[in-house]
């Protein structure tokens, strides 16, 4: 697996903390990028295998020789033994088999796309179907056969039946011209470069492979934020050539539309959804792109959002807006997605009936039944946006006459950002499972979107994903977002746990004790970051309006965006209840309502979303909300801390290249989680002057502050905001005033052995240096080259760097022992530093 430039220099600093360095690790080993054939490696696999190894389409179909290639790739890799079991593996639609094999029952009744898998015998020889409803079906079955293979399942005697939930399965890249990828963590696109598309795409057409092997039929290349140039003639002809690099693996392309094109490139004076020449125009153009793109599978609108302009500009709905789209694709076959993220966001802080939430209801709900057929409704899964923690938007159970797909994000733009382990399968389960009760019978999620509750057509899951050409997703336990989003877009009833154990499975090892472990990590992983990041559905508490990664408590607050909390000394929450709120509770339906409505009723986890309450409120626990502050907090970052402990064990067990990856990046989320923790608690500390009752908040055993103790060169600075450095102050070496700075503390506690973190901001825009001193005896150096947000000290990129001592097993100290650690800041990155902290070692 490549890994980046950056992590790779991580991992050799951090085998060089172990020995004795007077020099600075500067050593980097390049490796050359490949395409991460993720869990396709078909490695693993059983001793006795069980298909045969002769494999032939029977009809001609690209994504039938797509399925052939597939399992002979597979059959290679997976049959151990070498060794097969004779006789024939046939690949093709029902009727071709039929046809084949006269004498055959074959099943008359397998859904749209769907495949039926069937292991018999012929004259004596085994026989293995895999049939299609028609050829992408066949395909979708080959994927599926070898993934049983894959993870151990038996297929002496297989026969089954298998039919995706949805029919739009779609991921959505918020790809820029000049390949630049928003809330996109690993690397440029893999489509456009430049300002026009590459001219290599085979990353593309691997990426189609990943996504068709675990049912996803679409891919929406394009940003939804800037999409008027992609309409340009020269831009549909490289997008024809994109749209060619998928469709042997029957991924449709899918493009985000501007509806403000018609002016924008046009050169239409409007672009009034009803004026008549607007409708002729978009007419035309989809003409245009059908000729090259005839298979497009459809568009994806933002308007009327976050500046992006749209129908009210003309007084004109989101229902006019689409449907003129609608209208013109519907001749060709394609759809428009159009997002129901719809909001206001220079909202009124002071005005308390004022609430973001309420938008995408208020506005699409009285449309219900106006849009036309092909429409589809795409709502976020939240009110909000995309949050580690929010109620399930309500707009779900408020369109009855309206096709419905969930959004979701496979990239982790508030949820770490692939940094952090976060396994989203729960969270997304979450979400499907929930019971909305429309009409007072049972309505789950899952259910509205595949259309079955309110009798609609189409329905969808749409999956931001937001790849990059470094390495996909770039972490490699993120890449099993990639992997669930496609398995519960095609089977939203399996558990986020059976996901996880195919995933582990077919990507790191099929050994039980790997399984186990990988698992309990995954499972683990969204709780915890939860617990270290926000509490009791205040959202994530990070900074809204710029990274959207570290802590910025206040950056929610007193702006238009609403996404508040409405924290002060007394008490902290939104108030959306319809008796005294902005009535947003009054969106569910009643049974969900009364629930949420009721301060009795209202679960704890999202108590602060739904009601406003003063900060020694009892929660069901019996805990006060602020007490539940710091606890959560704690035990957040004691948990994120127990992943990379979990981890740890994997050593010698697993790929030693893919080992240390994730524990590099298990250790940094540690660390993170810490830098979480102290931002949230001594904010809140403050804020309340509560004190915490277990006496952990506002007191550090072990911790040394920078700006206390004897600078050479180093200046005081104040961080901002506050809580993201401890005591809110750091220090900082000027680049163009001093070559090194150092900090020295001398050391009063008791003596033994300690792992001493270095508490130090990596900024972008340089790479400093550091190094670590024990009475003058250099230990250990480092450079901050870490890619993190932001070009000023704060919590998108404090940093923890562990001094553990040349065995692992702690640095001896004893009282008077004189730490230093020197910096030296190079360009934009002054070596700050906010403390360091000793640490007993048990
Ligand atoms: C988030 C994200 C934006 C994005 C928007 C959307 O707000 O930060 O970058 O454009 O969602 O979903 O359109």
């Amino acid at each position: 697996m490549a890994m980046k430039k950056a992590q790779v220099r991580r991992i050799v600093d951090f085998l060089a903390s172990f020995l004795l360095l007077a020099v600075f690790a500067t050593g980097s080993i390049t490796l050359a990028q490949t395409e991460d054939p993720a869990w396709l490696r078909y490695a693993g696999g059983p001793t006795h295998f069980a298909i045969p190894a002769s494999v032939r389409a029977l009809g001609t179909s690209v994504l039938e020789q797509s399925a052939v290639e597939e399992l002979h790739r597979g059959i290679a890799g997976l049959n151990r033994a070498k060794i097969g079991i004779g006789g024939k593996t046939v690949v093709g639609t029902l009727d071709e088999v039929h046809a084949a094999f006269p004498g055959l029952a074959v099943p008359t009744h397998v859904a749209a796309h769907g495949f039926w898998l069937k292991q018999t015998a012929r004259h004596g020889q085994p026989l293995m179907i895999v049939a299609g409803s028609n050829p992408h079906g066949a395909l979708f079955g080959a994927f599926d056969l070898l993934r049983r293979i894959a993870t151990g399942a038996d297929v002496s005697h297989l026969d089954v039946i298998e039919a995706p939930a949805v029919p739009i399965r779609w991921v959505d890249e918020w790809d820029n011209l000049d390949g630049s990828i928003t809330r996109g963590y690993d690397g440029r696109s893999i489509f456009f470069e430049g300002g026009k598309v590459r001219d290599d795409l085979s990353e593309a057409t691997a990426y189609a492979r990943l996504l068709a092997s675990v049912g996803i039929n679409g891919c929406n290349v394009n940003n939804v934020n800037d999409a008027a140039p992609f309409l340009e003639p020269d831009m549909i002809k490289g997008l024809a050539r994109i749209a060619d690099a998928m469709r042997p693996w029957g991924v449709r392309l899918a493009i985000s539309v501007d509806i403000a094109s018609p002016e924008k490139i046009g050169g239409l004076k409007t672009f009034d959804p009803l004026d008549p020449q607007v409708k002729a125009w978009w007419a035309a153009k989809f003409n245009e792109i059908y000729q090259q793109i005839p298979d497009l599978a459809g568009v994806t609108v933002k308007a009327d959002s976050e500046g992006q302009p749209g129908p009210a500009s003309y007084g004109r709905s989101p229902a006019d807006a689409a449907n003129v789209l609608a209208n013109a694709l519907a001749p060709h076959g394609g759809v428009v997605l159009y997002r129901a993220f719809v909001y206001n966001n220079h909202l009124d802080f002071n005005e308390m009936k004022a609430d973001r939430a309420r938008a995408a209801y208020d506005i699409f709900h009285p449309l219900d039944g106006q849009f036309a057929r092909n429409v589809i409704v795409q709502i976020k899964y939240g009110p909000i946006d995309f949050q580690a923690e929010e109620p399930v938007s309500p707009l779900f159970a408020g369109l009855h006459k309206t096709n419905e797909a969930m959004e979701l994000q496979i990239t982790q733009e508030y949820l770490g950002q692939q940094r952090h382990l976060v396994y989203h399968a729960p969270l997304w389960k979450e979400k499907l499972d929930f019971d909305l009760r429309a009409e007072n019978r049972s309505t789950p999620v899952k259910d509205i979107i595949e259309g079955k509750t309110f009798d609609q057509p189409l329905g969808g899951m749409i999956g931001v994903s937001c790849v990059g050409r470094d390495n996909w997703l770039g972490a490699p336990l993120a890449m099993a977002n990639l992997y669930a989003f496609g398995r519960l877009a095609w089977n939203p009833n399996l558990s986020a746990e059976q996901v996880a154990a195919e995933w582990t499975k077919q990507t790191i090892s099929t050994k039980p004790e790997v399984v186990a472990t990988v698992d309990k990590m995954l499972m683990q992983s969204w709780p915890t970051y939860v617990d270290y990041t926000g509490f009791l559905g205040t959202q994530t508490l990070t900074d809204i309006t710029g990274s959207h990664y570290g802590p910025n408590i206040e950056s929610s607050e007193r702006n238009g965006w609403g996404q508040w909390h409405r924290d002060d000394a007394k008490g902290i929450g939104m108030d959306r209840t319809v008796a005294t709120g902005t009535g947003f509770i009054g969106q569910y339906p009643p049974e969900v309502a009364n629930i949420y409505e009721s301060l009795k009723s209202c679960p704890d986890k999202f108590l602060l979303f739904f009601h406003h309450v003063p900060w020694t409120w009892k929660l069901h626990s019996g805990k006060t909300v602020i007490q539940y502050v710091y606890d959560s907090h704690y035990k957040g970052a004691e948990e994120a801390a127990r992943l990379g402990e979990e981890w740890a064990t994997l050593k010698g067990k697993i790929d030693p290249q893919l080992f240390e990856q994730e524990r590099a990046l298990l250790e940094y989320q540690a660390g993170h989680a810490i830098v979480w923790r102290d931002a949230i608690v001594q904010y809140f500390l403050k804020e309340t002057g509560i004190s915490d009752a277990l006496g952990r908040a506002g007191h550090y055993p072990g911790r040394m502050e920078a700006e206390d103790t004897r600078l050479t060169g180093y200046k005081i600075i104040d961080v901002t905001p506050w809580e993201d450095a401890s005591g809110g102050k750091a220090v900082s070496c000027d680049s163009r005033a001093q070559k090194t700075c150092t900090a020295e503390w001398t050391y009063k506690g008791k003596p033994g052995r300690f792992d001493i973190a270095v508490q130090y901001f990596d900024l972008q825009g340089g790479v400093a240096h550091f190094t670590f001193a024990i009475n003058g005896m250099e230990l250990v150096s480092w450079a901050a080259d870490a890619e993190l947000p932001s070009r000023r000290p704060n919590g998108d990129n404090s940093t923890r760097f562990t001094v553990r001592g040349p065995d692992g097993r702690g640095v001896v100290l004893k009282p008077g022992d004189v730490l230093r650690v020197e910096g030296v800041p190079d360009a934009g990155d002054p070596a700050a530093l906010d403390y360091i902290e000793v640490d007993p070692v048990q």
